[in-house]
């Protein structure tokens, strides 16, 4: 399966990415999260991405798509397809995906589009918790780890991400609706996009999504 998973910042799509892609046997595809570790790691790409990240602002697309090429060219990818979570975030980074699977004669299952209230969204980012190791988020208020602040899968240290102060977490999601809403429109015209109502709790949501990646799946297979 090659799932794309669409939605604001919050929405839940490295929660229920890593979900999809233990039920799925995929990969988990996290542009985000491989941004925070060239980050981390200083790298050149890290650098120039880092002062973007910090402001809320979308890194440039020809950055991400540097690192995405090398990450879906990895042979799990190339196998088993992938769970997209955070990309594409532009139109010109959808058009991108879209040659880069076709030249490997590949090409996206679904859209999944995330939908939850701005309410909702400034509540569960003041309230997150990750795992810099495996990738697992943690609402601190509704779904805490057994540990104080420790992962529970494997016991590292959580972090609380720089971008989920206030002020940045509306400048994230005015730059949703600029450069990332119009993706809707862009899988609706594929006939890709399934609408997921991604309130309530993690297992609803899970399931909603798994509902309609069923029902696309007979198609696909
Ligand atoms: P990225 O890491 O992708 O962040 P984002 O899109 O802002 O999304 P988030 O990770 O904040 O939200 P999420 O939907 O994953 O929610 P989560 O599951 O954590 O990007 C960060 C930055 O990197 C960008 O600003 C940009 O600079 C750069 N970047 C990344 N990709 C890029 C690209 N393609 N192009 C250019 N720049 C790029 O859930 C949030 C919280 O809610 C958690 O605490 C979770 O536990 C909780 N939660 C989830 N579901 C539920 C539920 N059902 N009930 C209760 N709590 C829940
Ligand atoms: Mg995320």
């Amino acid at each position: 399966m090659r799932i794309v998973l669409l939605g604001p910042p919050g929405a839940g799509k490295g929660t229920q990415a890593v979900r999809l892609a233990e039920r799925y046997e995929v990969p988990h595809v996290s542009t985000g999260d491989i941004l925070r570790f060239v980050v981390a790691w200083q790298t050149d790409i890290g650098m120039r991405a880092k002062s973007f990240m910090d402001e809320g602002e979308l890194v440039p697309d020809d950055l991400v798509l540097e690192l995405l090429r090398i990450r879906l060219a990895q042979e799990d990818a190339l196998q088993k397809g992938f769970v997209l979570d955070g990309f594409p975030r532009t139109l010109p980074q959808a058009e991108a995906l879209d040659k880069i699977l076709a030249e490997i004669g590949q090409a996206i299952d679904v859209a999944l589009d995330l939908r939850v209230p701005p309410e909702l969204i400034v509540l569960r980012l003041s309230a997150r918790a990750s795992c810099p190791t495996c990738g697992r988020t943690y609402n601190l208020l509704a779904s805490p780890p057994r540990e104080e602040m420790k992962c529970d899968r494997d016991g590292a240290p959580l972090l609380v991400r720089d971008d989920d102060r206030p002020e940045v977490i509306q400048q994230r999601l005015g730059v949703f609706e600029r450069q990332t809403r119009p993706l809707v429109r862009y899988y609706e015209d594929r006939g890709l996009l399934r609408a997921v109502d991604g309130a309530g709790s993690q297992d609803e949501v899970l399931e909603r999504m798994m509902n309609e990646i069923e029902s696309v799946q007979g198609t696909v297979a």
